[in-house]
């Protein structure tokens, strides 16, 4: 059921041909909205557009760390569908290590992906989410932005990077009509994480998430009824980073 929640708003999406992003499209499109799916999977970012509907979405290839791509992905945008509201700075990588065994271009390539690319998707996008009037920004971050994540130095860094980035922006871009915030989601069944063991007793619910769940809060913050929400770094964890649930009684 859909009640038109960001009826008539456009939005692009990083990394929507799958997992998470290709959740967030699909709940947008539900409620209303015109989407861009930005990737560098073009055959399943196409895929998924021609399913959602001409008119109603697009593909544009996108590599996050590239300027120019950037720039030309928001001019399709704007060509296709005449202006941006909102902008959902998804993509990103999962790398493993220790600062002892992670390599320095792992490190490097993670934060390139998923903090850098961050950056220059607001830098690309600002003047015409300005131009909105009425515009949001959702950065997805992790829980490995709120608190420390073993073995994984680099996702945690630029993770961390994306929350504090997303806080100066939303000073630096309220008074141009732009909110921005990150939200950190915990574990959730993707395809970046098809491949993990994870147990699930650190987390106070007991499970997993599924995609759906995490696009929930994004349609709350792609939508005006969190007109009044920005710079804030939203936890959707089942608690996992509520404090240590593991810890006996004693
Ligand atoms: N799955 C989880 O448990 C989880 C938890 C917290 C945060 N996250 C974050 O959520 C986001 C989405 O994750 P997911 O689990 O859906 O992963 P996924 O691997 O299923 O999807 C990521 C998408 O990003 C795209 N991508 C990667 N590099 C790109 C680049 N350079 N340019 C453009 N697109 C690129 C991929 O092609 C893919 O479509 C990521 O930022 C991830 O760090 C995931």
């Amino acid at each position: 059921m859909t009640n038109g929640r960001v009826a008539g708003k456009v939005a692009l999406i990083t990394g929507g041909a799958r997992g998470m992003g290709e959740s967030h499209a699909r709940a947008l499109v539900a409620e209303g909205a015109n989407v861009v799916i930005a990737d560098l999977l073009e055959d399943e970012g196409r895929a998924l557009a021609a399913e959602l509907g001409e008119g109603r979405a697009l593909f544009v290839p996108l590599d996050v760390t590239d300027e120019e791509s950037w720039n030309a992905a928001v001019a399709a945008t704007v060509d296709a569908f005449g202006k941006l509201d909102v902008l959902i700075n998804n993509a990103g990588i999962f790398t493993r290590g220790s600062v002892v065994d992670a390599s320095v271009s792992d490190f490097r390539k993670t934060i390139d992906i998923d903090l850098t690319g961050v950056f220059i998707g607001m830098h690309a996008a600002a003047a015409a989410l300005e131009a909105s009037g009425n515009a949001s920004v959702i950065n997805i971050s992790s829980i490995a932005g709120l608190v420390g994540f073993k073995n994984r130095a680099a996702y945690a860094a630029a993770k961390w990077g994306v929350q504090g980035l997303t806080k100066t922006s939303a000073m630096d871009l309220g008074p141009l009509g732009i909110r921005v915030n990150s939200i950190h989601p915990g574990s959730v069944r993707t395809p970046l994480t098809a491949g993990l063991k994870r147990g699930f007793g650190q987390i106070p619910l007991g499970r997993d998430a599924d995609s759906a769940e995490i696009s929930a809060l994004v349609v709350y913050l792609a939508s005006d009824e969190s007109r009044f929400v920005t710079g804030a770094a939203i936890a959707i964890d089942g608690g996992e980073t509520a404090g240590n649930n593991l810890r006996e009684d004693a």
